[in-house]
């Protein structure tokens, strides 16, 4: 980082903004293979987090390699960089007060540390259980084929890694749950944690 670049402290902090909001902001990471059901959990959850007032937004590994991360690719050095990037998007908006739901591989264990390392408490990782053969069976993208007929690169589980979590906050086996049993773990996790609520006196932090 440049020297000469000061931090500015604004007047309108993260306190006050989950104070108008009437809720925490956090980060819901969930992580998995490819085809686990990252991606549609996350959306899913979402739609519920959304009825219940709560304000949210999804960032998609396939969408954010549209941009913001358009130009990495799937080299391990390269997963660790999205990782970063994300983890550093995710604390924005933390920061903004949202709910942050995030769909990544993010296959490597010490790359996820590092981000729960940055977020500490806010930081919730969901792993999304499915087996490498149940992602294979249900191919929805054709890319497990493509892999092992060797046209894709380092594709995890085939040729690169996924190393799973040790000490995920939650444990989904998205392999065998139903969208609604998967999504209703989630929720009552949450509840049950009163992640949400602020307490009557919130600070403004
Ligand atoms: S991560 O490993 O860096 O976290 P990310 O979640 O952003 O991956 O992107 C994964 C998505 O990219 C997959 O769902 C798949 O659609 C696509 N993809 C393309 N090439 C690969 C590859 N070599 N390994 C894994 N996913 C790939």
């Amino acid at each position: 980082m440049n020297r000469n670049v000061v931090w500015h402290k604004p007047q309108v902090n993260r306190g006050m903004r989950e104070k108008m909001n009437g809720h925490r902001s956090a980060v819901l990471w969930f992580t998995g293979l490819s085809g686990a059901g990252k991606s549609t959990l996350a959306h899913a959850v979402e739609e519920r987090l959304y009825k219940m007032g709560i304000r949210t937004y999804v960032l998609d590994g396939d969408n954010v390699r549209h941009g913001l991360c358009g130009d990495l690719g799937f080299s391990d050095v390269a997963r660790r960089e999205n990782i970063r990037r994300i983890g550093e998007a995710t604390k924005l908006f933390v920061d903004a007060g949202v709910v942050v739901l995030t769909a990544f591989i993010s296959p490597f264990r010490s790359d996820r540390q590092q981000v729960r390392k940055l977020l500490g408490d806010d930081f919730i990782e969901i792993y999304c259980n499915s087996s490498l053969e149940v992602c294979e069976s249900r191919d929805v993208k054709g890319l497990y084929e493509r892999a092992k007929a060797g046209e894709i690169r380092d594709f995890t589980g085939i040729s690169s890694p996924y190393e799973e979590p040790v000490a995920a906050e939650i444990v989904i086996d998205t392999g065998n749950l139903s969208l609604e049993d998967s999504v209703q773990q989630v929720v009552n996790y949450l509840a049950q944690q009163q992640f949400f609520t602020l307490p009557d006196s919130s600070p403004t932090k």
